[in-house]
């Protein structure tokens, strides 16, 4: 690859982020005029516990260098219990990512509520520092069945 080419390299990340916590965290951020970098593409999902493994899987597979997931502080999560499946859910996932080749610190689980602006910002700017020193992913192959 051309050295311009890989200075100007910059992550992808994919931030999956609750509705009700953590993507009025990322409102409050902008609301406050405070930023977050660019590379960082949000999607909304109801809830922490909405968040498929597959779709964890399928962001590294379409070329995510970094997957982060955001929810409702434990025991503040709309549905109850839901961060705490998150929680549980995405430990597995990400020893099993582990194992295949995408190292643990290209996926995170933060907590940031609704009232956390800068908290979020701060979330952020160190996953896409940390993403950067990592430098790109390895993407992952294919994973749907092939009959
Ligand atoms: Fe935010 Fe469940 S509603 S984690």
């Amino acid at each position: 690859m051309p050295v311009n080419e890989e200075k100007e390299w910059k992550p992808k990340i994919i931030a999956f982020c609750c509705n009700w916590c953590s993507y009025s965290g990322a409102d409050l951020a902008g609301t406050n005029r405070l930023s977050y970098p660019a590379e960082v593409k949000i999607i909304r999902v109801p809830c922490s516990c909405r968040i498929n493994p597959m779709f964890v899987l399928r962001a590294f597979q379409r070329g995510a260098d970094g997957v982060i997931l955001c929810g409702c502080h434990p025991g503040d999560c709309h549905y109850m219990t839901g961060n705490y499946h998150t929680r549980r859910r995405m430990t597995l996932l990400f020893s099993m990512l582990d194992y295949l080749g995408i190292e643990k610190e290209r996926t995170r689980v933060e907590w940031v509520s609704a009232a956390e602006g800068q908290r979020f910002v701060d979330v952020m700017d160190s996953f896409v520092e940390e993403i950067t020193k990592l430098g790109r992913s390895r993407r992952l192959g294919d994973l749907r069945c092939r009959n």
